[in-house]
């Protein structure tokens, strides 16, 4: 850590998910840490079970050289109004996610840096990581450089969480927002939430088992991602029966056909273009209607009961 960033106070707004992984690693790292909270909440109360300093967001921003702005991404635009103006001359920005910086319009007075800090994994995992003495890789860029310190101060920040003891990849905030955004759509959440459920409903429409239908086209379904994740396509291969593996090189390409291209290409133009952004935007201020319908019809569909019959679970 250099000697600039040891000096410098840090607050980080939004005790959550990344929040407070980012403060008790900063703080073990030697940061001076406050944290931001909105007051009566929960995230207040642990903040301060960890023996934080708590102040209001707002005040938070004031007293700090580096402000972490770690509440929900469609909470940002909001919250930032008071905290953009609360910033010290010189103060540098960090978001662990691109997407307000790409989409948000957020005002930023012209002296401040403005920089992301993404690591690649939830607060949970940064924070064991960094507690066995590893570090999870982090993306970092610039938005902004007002002092001429941006990315030395972006380094210094993933440095304190432990990310450089693995690898800083260098990117720009429109590519890690863009590519994140088409990532959770078309494979780690829309993709894979939808293939399993076709999956489900094409056996138990034909007569099988729900339950056992479950087990195999859902359930199963992590032993598989364990080994993508271990060792890639290939050696995902080289590690199922002869009869899978033809199975999966003859027919995987009829599921994600020439349809499924297209469609993918069609989402990531609609990232690119921003018009996936105005359209979350609108759900939001709609309060978030296509999401409570969409969420309601799945918790109710018979796959889950399958589920918790398939797993022995209690009907809830
Ligand atoms: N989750 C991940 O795995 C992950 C991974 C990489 C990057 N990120 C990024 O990290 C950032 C934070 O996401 P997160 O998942 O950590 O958030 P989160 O856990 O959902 O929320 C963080 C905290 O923000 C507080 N909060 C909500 N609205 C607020 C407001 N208007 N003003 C002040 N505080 C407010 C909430 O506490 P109270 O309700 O108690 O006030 C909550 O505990 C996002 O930019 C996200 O994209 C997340």
């Amino acid at each position: 850590m250099t000697e600039a960033g040891r000096n410098e106070v840090v607050a980080i707004l939004g005790y959550g998910n990344q929040g407070a992984a980012h403060a008790l690693n900063l703080r073990d790292s030697g940061r001076r840490v406050i944290v931001g909270a909105r007051s009566g909440r929960g995230a207040e109360a642990r903040a301060k079970e960890a023996n934080f300093d708590v102040f209001a967001p707002a005040e938070a921003a004031a007293r700090a050289q580096v402000v972490a702005m770690l509440v929900p991404d469609e909470a940002v635009p909001e919250a930032w109004g008071e905290v953009g103006a609360a910033l010290q001359s010189g103060a540098c920005v960090v978001f662990a996610h691109g997407f307000n910086l790409l989409y948000g319009a957020l005002a930023l007075r012209a002296d401040a840096d403005a920089v992301l800090v993404a690591p690649t994994g939830p607060g949970r995992v940064l924070r064991q990581v960094y507690e066995r003495g590893d570090g999870l890789p982090a993306y970092l860029a610039g938005h902004q450089d007002g002092t001429g310190r941006a990315w030395a101060r972006a380094e210094d920040y993933a440095d304190a969480l432990g990310c450089a003891r693995a690898r800083l990849w260098r990117t720009t905030v429109r590519e890690e927002t863009e590519v994140d955004l088409f990532g959770e759509q078309s494979v780690l959440c829309g993709g894979m939430n939808e293939l399993v459920t076709a999956a489900w409903e094409t056996l138990v429409a034909a007569g099988y088992s729900p339950e056992i239908a479950y087990l195999e086209c859902v359930h199963q379904l992590k032993f598989l991602a364990d080994l993508l994740h271990e060792r890639g396509v290939s050696g995902l291969r080289r590690g199922i029966s002869g009869t899978a593996l033809y199975g999966d090189v003859s027919r995987g390409a009829r599921v994600i056909g020439p349809a499924s291209r297209a469609a993918m290409r069609e989402m990531l133009e609609e990232i690119r273009s921003g018009s996936f952004a105005r359209e979350l935007a609108g759900e939001m201020a709609a309060g978030r209607p296509t999401i409570l319908r969409e969420t309601a019809r799945a918790a109710a569909h018979p796959m889950e009961a399958a589920r918790r019959r398939a797993l022995g679970l209690p009907e809830s």
